[in-house]
């Protein structure tokens, strides 16, 4: 595990890992000689080949389930208690169904809108996976949608909205509200190749706005297009203590490995300060509870008690005379619904590994770690306490994530600062899970828009920080690449 206390846990990491992957054969359970070593050793690091290490396939502790079918994504941590399997039976329900707009025939139903993404959780995060990016000129979004804001700050330090649509754009609307417009995407081909000569062919977005309802967006709008994330792990990247997340973080670079991962900081609502955002693709959500609040306002258009007010700007009179749910003067989502959908987001099991033991398999997870990946995206960490989950904590996980920001360079930018991330940092993706997206969602799309059609494509996009990492990969020959592809595809 990373040191606590310095700068340099992360360069301790890699060494223990280059040491295992350069020096062993891939056959070879063996004890590491020298100087790294020895600190490996006294940071508690294995003195085992990580693609030979017990237990290695357990992405996600003893938490971890073994279904391999479509509904991978949808099974609740092995290890709950009674209460939370009930809480999770119930919260599932929750996010499964769809809201209606007021008066509902049965209470408790309404509330969706007045302006809106999708009418459930589930219809951006297709059990419990991944959205997709239209697939068809013409398309509508449902599992991208696109936040906005103007340059400055709300008195938070979040992004501050665009004044007359807010911060994400909503392309529905319940009956008698005008809804805020459409957006649609297009693609621009552009080529490349392997040093080995083999070509490839990469997809970079642009979006257009039109039958904009409020007038044209500000001529300073920023806009991030994001798809829906696949939420299963949840619970255990809340329990990964904060001391090991300033413990990874090298914001200077003082280890000049040319990755400078930090925290973002973002604003809690319950607590009324700023804490380590760890959800979202920018990290830019402290805690599953908020972002789930945050999810039923910004995409469904439910207010709860975290979120009391509809979110229609000052321009749209119709969204804010709209009759509201629930019942009169509380909130339309009940803590009661709040508390289970939080449950339920927070235990969502990861699913195991199949084949970690194939030749290939095994190969990739070495050249995974020889060219930097692991040092952004962490094989293995431990969680601490979560308070009210003993199931997730004390875990040890393999998240593929250290949870924090990179600077992935000009393409993959968005330019939209979120919190102290800037409009080039990225919260490192976790992996886990990565290779069953296709099965559960049926689509291979990759990266926080989508553009990547599949894992090769997701790899050459890397920039910035991963730029080193990503040109080891495209050096590599078409076997070493084929086995980088079948280590990420067991994940
Ligand atoms: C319109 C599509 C859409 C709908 C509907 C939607 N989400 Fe999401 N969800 C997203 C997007 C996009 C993100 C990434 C947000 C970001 O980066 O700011 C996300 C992120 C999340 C995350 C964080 C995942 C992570 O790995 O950090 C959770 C949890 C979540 N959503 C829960 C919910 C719940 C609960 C609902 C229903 C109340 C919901 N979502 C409805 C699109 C959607
Ligand atoms: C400097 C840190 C860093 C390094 C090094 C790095 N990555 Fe990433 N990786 C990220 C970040 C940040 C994202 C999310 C980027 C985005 O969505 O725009 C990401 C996304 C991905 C994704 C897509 C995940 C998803 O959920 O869409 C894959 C696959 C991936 N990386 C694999 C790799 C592999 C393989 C390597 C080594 C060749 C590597 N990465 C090196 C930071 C890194």
């Amino acid at each position: 595990m990373p040191s606590k206390s310095n700068h340099e846990g992360r360069a301790i990491v890699r060494i223990c890992e280059s040491v295992s992957a350069s020096c062993l054969g891939p056959l070879l359970v063996a004890v590491l000689s020298g100087s790294a070593a020895a600190a490996c050793a006294s940071r508690g690091e294995t003195d085992v080949e990580p693609s030979l290490e017990a237990g290695r396939e357990l992405l996600g502790g003893a938490t971890t389930v073994f279904d391999v079918s479509g509904e991978a994504f949808s099974f609740p941590a092995r290890n709950l208690t009674t209460e939370l399997s009930n809480s999770f039976s119930l919260g599932n329900h929750f996010f499964r169904r769809n809201w209606v707009s007021a008066p509902a025939s049965i209470a408790g139903n309404d509330g969706l809108g007045p302006t809106f993404n999708a009418t459930s959780c589930d219809a951006c995060h297709f059990k419990d996976g991944r959205g997709a990016p239209p697939t068809a000129p013409g398309e509508r979004f449902v599992g991208l949608l696109v936040r906005l804001s103007v340059p400055g700050e709300d008195p938070h330090g979040g992004p501050l909205g665009e004044p007359n649509y807010g911060g994400q754009f909503n392309q529905n609307a319940i009956l008698g509200v005008k809804a805020e417009g459409n957006v649609a995407v297009t693609y621009e081909e552009i080529a490349g190749s392997y040093a080995d000569g083999e070509a490839y062919s990469l997809r970079r977005p642009s979006y257009a706005f039109s039958d904009l309802a409020f007038g044209p967006l500000a001529s300073n709008v920023m806009t991030s297009p994001r798809v829906a994330q696949a939420i299963i792990g949840l619970g255990l990247l809340a329990a990964i203590p904060e001391e090991t997340l300033r413990a990874l973080s090298d914001e200077d670079d003082r280890n000049g490995d040319g990755i400078s991962g930090r925290m973002n900081f973002v604003w809690n609502q319950r607590e009324g300060r700023r804490t380590v955002g760890r959800f979202g693709w920018k990290a830019n959500q402290p805690t599953v509870e908020q972002q789930v609040a945050g999810a039923f306002l910004g995409d469904i258009g439910i207010t709860s008690a975290l979120n009391p007010a509809e979110n229609c700007p000052a321009a749209q009179a119709e969204c804010a005379s709209a009759r509201s749910g629930g019942e009169t003067g509380a909130p339309e989502l009940s803590e009661q619904k709040l508390v289970a959908v939080t449950r339920y987001n927070t235990t969502l099991a990861v699913p195991s590994r199949r084949d970690w033991n194939r030749a290939d398999v095994r190969r990739g997870e070495q050249l995974f770690g020889e060219a930097g990946c692991a040092a952004c995206h962490l094989p293995k960490v431990e969680t601490g306490e979560l308070a009210g989950f003993p199931a997730l904590s004390n875990q040890l996980i393999r998240p593929y994530t250290d949870l924090l920001l990179h600077d992935m360079g000009p393409d993959l930018a968005d330019g939209r600062p979120d919190f102290l991330a800037t409009g080039t940092e990225w919260r490192t993706a976790p992996l886990w899970g990565i290779g069953l997206q296709k099965v559960v969602n049926r689509h291979e799309f990759l990266l926080h828009d989508g553009r990547a059609r599949g894992l090769a494509e997701a790899i050459l996009w890397h920039g910035g920080e991963a730029t080193l990492s990503r040109d080891a990969f495209r050096a590599m020959g078409n076997v070493d690449r084929a086995a980088v592809l079948a280590f990420l595809k067991d994940l």
